[in-house]
């Protein structure tokens, strides 16, 4: 269909959308995901997207990865409501819809540019390790890290939910419409039922022998034993059930009380792994409003999340390094131009992996890390002709100690992301996740629990050094989550974020990369195909243009390895008037008006 697509386009079009379409992924089209369009405006988003082009708008916009959790979000924008509200819509419908990848089991990012002060906040709602919980939980008893799976199914790897407070607290300080309107259409949709996606019905398949080991997760996602199909209704009325009680009584009304004895019942009795998590981790839990990590590149200034995700300060030591070489001349086919970004990326990974981890318990060099200083003399790493033979850390301005150790976590991709634009000038970039494809594979009340603590390195030290991102009682696992809004002259320009695990990094890069030096409006930033290097091999997206740099880079001395490379980017504009674009590798959408 890919193929297709592009050959069309090229017939109709002539040469220069021709060289679009060879620098774009197509997308699938609505008809084919078998989600059917529920009104004229989907129709038209959907098919602005199958076309290539970026939804546009004047008054506000919503981007994320289901069609009803965009519909959900536009009617309370259209409404009057602001970008919190409707993200509360957003998130809350996502987690009926798209339940493997986010919900109230999970944690999120959020970044908020305030129109009226112009101020930026992000708020974290990340995950806490459960207070009993000890550095070596993931290890056997002879000291050595469980197999990921292992670690990942079952109870061990819950942490304590911070989804539901980072819902309330972004409405607490940005809300304008009632708190129970928000919760309408999630509780409608789950009461009268929704069909079941392609995607959903295909991930169900691939993961049904973990899927089938919990009754609860079971019978919701394998009815008679077998799993769902595409275009089933499915309704959830658990789920419709917790939300009034969220609706009514907030917060409270799923840390305390009956669902958190459900959530730590569920966790502390999984077969064969449970968990530690306690009734005590869920009542102290907190959603913490954090300084934002800015970074320049070229005329911008791109924002996003500090520690404990290393999305913004991995992201901008990529930019940081980037900012001495002439992308804009290379452009996207050149395999120079790649090389440039892997081998930043692969320098900013070593980085990572030494460096960074929950600031609230490891000292940070956290400003050193994206000094412009420091990534200048990173950068000067890059002026070579060929890949570089070795990467190591650097050693960034630091009041402490350099006695780390590099982390081994493994993140593997799954998560969601959400942009919204409201009629206020607010602007919201929003990561959240449940972290593995339907997370822990506990299901209580209709959602699915987080496996977020995985996410911590299951090693301690490394010949009796310690690593920054080991597990410790409270501590929040590191994460690769990037929720970015970038600046132009102090005015928000652009919000952009995906999923895809530690990949998330090199999407986002990639997209503003696209957009910033290759002049591609978003929809075509996000469609480029993906190119990512973290550890050393160079990854292209098996059946894009992104193949014919397979050659190139091999000459330059990289390993390469070609798959599927599914970002979930969504992004909006901001000009004249708004543009929206929805990454064409997965279901979702933009709308605005
Ligand atoms: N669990 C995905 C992330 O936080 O990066």
């Amino acid at each position: 269909m890919r193929i297709l697509l592009t050959l069309c386009a090229m017939a109709l079009a002539g040469p220069v959308a021709a060289q679009q379409a060879a620098d774009a992924v197509a997308p699938e089209t609505g008809t084919e995901l078998g989600l059917a369009a529920s009104s004229p405006a989907v129709a038209a988003a959907l098919e602005a997207k199958a076309a290539g082009r970026p939804v546009e708008a004047e008054t506000w916009m919503v981007a994320a990865a289901h069609p009803l959790a965009v519909e959900a979000g536009a009617r309370v924008l259209a409404a009057g409501g602001s970008a919190a509200d409707a993200m509360v819509a957003v998130q809350t419908v996502l987690g009926l819809v798209e339940p493997q990848s986010s919900g109230l089991g999970g944690g999120a990012f959020l970044v908020w540019h305030d129109g009226t002060s112009g101020e930026m906040t992000t708020l974290d709602g990340r995950e806490t390790a459960p207070l009993a919980a000890t550095p070596r939980l993931f290890q056997d008893a002879q000291g050595e890290p469980l197999a990921f799976f292992d670690a990942v199914v079952g109870g061990r790897s819950v942490g304590t939910p911070g989804t539901p407070a980072l819902l309330a607290e972004a409405h607490r300080r940005w809300g304008r419409a009632p708190w129970p309107s928000l919760f309408d259409d999630a509780i409608r949709l789950a009461e009268d039922g929704f069909a079941v996606s392609p995607r959903l019905a295909g991930l169900i398949a691939e993961d049904a022998e973990r899927l089938a080991r919990f009754p609860e997760t079971a019978a919701y996602f394998l009815p008679d034993g077998a799993p769902l199909q595409a275009g089933a209704s499915l309704r959830n009325p658990d789920y419709a059930a917790t939300l009034r009680l969220l609706a009514k009584e907030g917060a409270a009304g799923f840390y305390t009380g009956p669902v958190s004895a459900d959530i730590v019942r569920a966790v502390g009795s999984a077969p064969g792994n449970p968990g530690l998590l306690s009734q005590l981790d869920l009542a102290i839990y907190q959603v913490r409003a954090r300084d934002p990590v800015c970074v320049s590149y070229r005329s911008f200034e791109v924002c996003g999340m500090g520690p404990p995700s290393s999305g913004a300060l991995t992201l901008g030591q990529i930019l940081g390094m980037l900012e001495p070489y002439d992308l804009a001349a290379l452009g996207p086919q050149s395999a120079e131009a790649w090389r440039l970004i892997g081998d930043a990326s692969r320098l900013a990974f070593a980085d990572r992996g030494r460096y960074m981890a929950d600031s609230d318990f490891v000292p940070m060099p956290t400003a050193g890390l994206v000094d412009p200083s420091y990534l200048a003399a990173r950068a000067a790493l890059l002026a070579g002709d060929d890949a570089l033979p070795e990467v190591a850390p650097g050693r960034p301005a630091f009041d402490h100690s350099h006695n780390l150790a590099d982390d081994i976590a493994l993140e593997l991709p799954s998560t969601s992301h959400v942009s919204i634009v409201d009629r206020f000038g607010n602007v919201l970039s929003m990561t959240t996740t449940i972290e593995n494809g339907f997370g822990s594979r506990l299901m209580v009340r209709g959602f699915l629990l987080n496996n977020e603590l995985t996410d911590f390195s299951f090693a301690t030290h490394e010949d009796g050094v310690p690593i920054a991102n080991r597990l410790e009682p409270g501590k929040r696992p590191r994460s690769s989550m990037a929720p970015t809004i970038v600046l132009k002259d102090g005015a928000p320009v652009l919000a952009i974020g995906s999923p895809g695990g530690s990949r998330i990094i090199g999407y986002v890069a990639k997209a503003l990369i696209a957009w910033i030096d290759w002049g591609m409006d978003v929809q075509r930033a996000v469609a480029l195909p993906n190119a990512v290097n973290r550890f050393g091999t160079f990854d292209l997206e098996a059946g894009t243009a992104a193949e014919a740099l397979q050659d190139p880079l091999a000459a330059l001395g990289f390993e390469i390895k070609i798959g599927d490379l599914n970002s979930g980017l969504h992004a909006i504009a901001l000009g004249a008037g708004l543009q929206g674009g929805a990454d064409p590798r997965r279901e979702g959408i933009a709308l605005g008006d």
